[in-house]
């Protein structure tokens, strides 16, 4: 099925919409692909990421991704995502939404569920601390792209007998990958059964997040999915 974008456009003014899933789904792409496309058919759209998309938050996604995490407690590095998310809502995404633009952005409060509920931190509470950090300013829509996680990395480059031991060779340093793309982030540095779980909790995400998530298959050439995410969006704001 073919739908015209610019008859999507209008329909997804003044919404919130987030592409979230295991590293290397594809999101980025995806978020990519749609902001183009949306800018095309003449929508006004902000594209944001999180944690990140303001210059507190970049410092804050500095302190959990470039440093070894070992030492964090799970609850701080839960506190310290949302900290980043409540500047993002409060400097980007509420004045956006106010004045009428699309906003998509790259995960959000599901992602703090799939990874910090993968290191021990309830989902369930996850939400509630969010309900503190964001109030109302929840996604219209969430998007999980799902992968499998060995693909996943496969696709972002990172061989899969990396996993879990970078932190330990890097542990100590202040800023651990300043050398070059291919090295991990504290996150991708997390072991494959620390990822496998991620993935399990993204795909429990309908059950109970408070707003409607989407979950499409992200392991097919990336055109394909970008026409489920079109479908889906042509579906849920039809
Ligand atoms: P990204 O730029 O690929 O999205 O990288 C951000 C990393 O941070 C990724 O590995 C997922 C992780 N992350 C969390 O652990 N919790 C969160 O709440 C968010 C937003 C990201």
């Amino acid at each position: 099925m073919s739908i015209d974008l610019t008859q999507l456009a209008p329909r997804l003014a003044g919404k919130f919409v987030v592409f979230d899933g295991p590293d290397g789904s594809g999101k980025s792409s995806q978020h990519r692909r749609l902001t183009e496309a949306l800018v095309a058919g003449g929508g006004g759209v902000v594209s944001c990421r999180d944690p990140g998309g303001t210059d507190i938050g970049e410092r804050i996604r500095s302190v959990l991704l470039d440093h070894d995490l070992s030492r964090m407690a799970v609850n701080c590095e839960t506190l310290l995502f949302m900290a980043s998310r409540a500047q993002l809502v409060f400097e980007v995404i509420e004045p956006a939404l106010r004045e009428g633009k699309t906003v998509l952005c790259d995960r959000f409060v599901t992602a703090t569920c799939a990874y910090q509920g993968a290191a021990g931190y309830d989902p369930q509470r996850v939400i509630e601390v969010a309900r503190y950090a964001i109030g109302n300013t929840w996604p219209d829509l969430s998007i999980i792209l799902d992968v499998d996680i060995e693909a996943g990395f496969e696709r972002i480059g990172r061989k899969k007998h990396h996993a879990g031991k970078h932190r330990k060779k890097y542990a100590g340093q202040t800023s651990l990958f300043a050398g070059g793309d291919s090295v991990p982030d504290a996150m991708e540095a997390r072991s494959l059964a620390y990822h496998r779980k991620v993935r399990e909790l993204f795909r429990e995400l309908p059950a109970y997040y408070p707003r409607p998530v989407v979950i499409i298959d992200s392991g097919q050439p990336e055109e394909t999915v970008f026409a489920h995410v079109v479908e889906c969006l042509a579906r849920v704001f039809g």
